[in-house]
């Protein structure tokens, strides 16, 4: 296809209309990368009126620095050699506005035939917006996938450290009931009753958790009530010691995870230490803080500890309750500490920031 050389021939006044109402930046050079010509949309766009750009070299004006000597040996290797990379491609490259923001561009360049001159046409759109855009959307959607895996992780922590051992302790009474059964007839209906109302109390959870919520004694009352069900459910004997826990809520996230705390610590006690008591102290103190004077006090730390004077040689690495509740203490920026020296007995600390209250 033939273009009318540059006259004030009717067709010559069409083509710069065209070029005038583009929204798209239009930017002609030369074969020595000098700009011919520079549309109103580039004048929007690059922040250059068009009587400041025509007669610059392109490179110079609106290629970021690092870019420019790669633009010319590629301007220079096509002339000399026909060889091209990005002329009629669309890529997207950055550009240079007059203040000096860096911005993305689509480019793609043609060459426009005209007799005598090598020119080349640069068409241009500024898609920086909407690359930010389309980064926003795929940051949305992980952060979204992260949140549903996450909320499915901390519902089968839940659900683990919740209903699960309750079953278990459950499984336990009923073996007890079967074994007294004839021999201690009376001793087989009070297990059989208990192991009724711990039905009862692992269903009750377990609809508490289908709505997402925690277990309601823990939800409606605090960690007070619903330790002392814990520990009121629990076989083995426990010493409760709350004197440190304040009247006050914590944070709710800070109260189920000491609550899961003691729910997997006892399940454990009462599975394999072989012990004769337990012992819960749940309380609240300031962390000393290093360089202040004795009155200010540093941040608020729930500390749950859970001991028995059983068998011990708890592995952490044996199985997935001790890992899960570190997991769970660590989310909160916590710590959990197991010390279980064989014959001595086992003893979990975790420590648990709950904020300045
Ligand atoms: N209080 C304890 N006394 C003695 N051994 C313990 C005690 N707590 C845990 N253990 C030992 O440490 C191992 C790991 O405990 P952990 O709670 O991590 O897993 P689990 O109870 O075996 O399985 P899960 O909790 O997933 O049902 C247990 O299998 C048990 O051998
Ligand atoms: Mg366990």
């Amino acid at each position: 296809m033939s273009v009318p050389p540059a006259t004030d021939q009717p067709d010559f006044a069409l083509a710069r209309a065209v070029l005038h109402a583009a929204l798209d930046c239009v930017i002609t050079i030369d074969d020595s990368g000098t700009i011919v010509d520079f549309n109103p949309a580039a004048e929007a766009t690059f922040g250059y009126a068009a009587s400041e750009a025509i007669g610059r070299e392109m490179a110079d004006l609106i290629v970021p620095e690092a870019l420019r000597a790669q633009h010319r040996e590629g301007l220079r290797r096509y002339l000399t050699t026909g060889q091209a990379r990005v002329l009629g491609q669309r890529i997207q490259i950055p550009a240079v506005r007059a203040d000096g923001a860096e911005r993305m561009v689509e480019l793609a360049i043609t060459r426009a035939t005209v007799p005598g001159r090598n020119l080349f046409v640069g068409y241009l759109r500024d898609i920086t917006d909407q690359l930010a855009a389309e980064q926003e959307l795929v940051a949305s959607r992980t952060r979204i996938v992260e949140a549903a895996d996450e909320s499915r992780r901390r519902l089968e922590r839940d659900l683990h450290d919740g209903a699960q051992q309750q079953l278990v302790g459950l499984a336990l009474t009923l073996r007890l009931a079967r074994d007294r059964v004839e021999s201690d007839p009376q001793t087989a209906l009070e297990l059989l009753a208990e192991a009724t109302s711990d039905l009862e109390s692992a269903t009750a959870e377990l609809r508490d958790l289908a709505r997402g919520i925690h277990p309601a004694v823990l939800t409606e009352g605090g960690l007070r009530p619903a330790l002392r069900s814990l520990v009121t459910r629990s076989p083995v004997t426990v010493d409760l010691q709350l004197d440190g826990l304040p009247q006050q809520r914590l944070p709710a996230a800070v109260e189920a995870t000491a609550y899961f705390t003691v729910s997997e610590g006892l399940t454990n006690v009462v599975r394999y230490a072989e012990a004769s008591t337990a012992t819960v102290a749940v309380g609240c103190s300031s962390l000393p803080d290093a360089g202040a004077a004795p009155p200010d006090p540093g941040p608020q730390v729930l500390t749950v500890t859970v001991a028995d004077d059983g068998v011990g040689g708890a592995d952490p690495a044996a199985g997935s309750g001790l890992r899960g509740l570190s997991d769970r203490v660590g989310a909160l920026g916590g710590t959990l500490v197991v010390t279980s020296p064989p014959g001595v007995g086992t003893t979990l600390i975790a420590e648990l920031p709950c904020g300045s209250s």
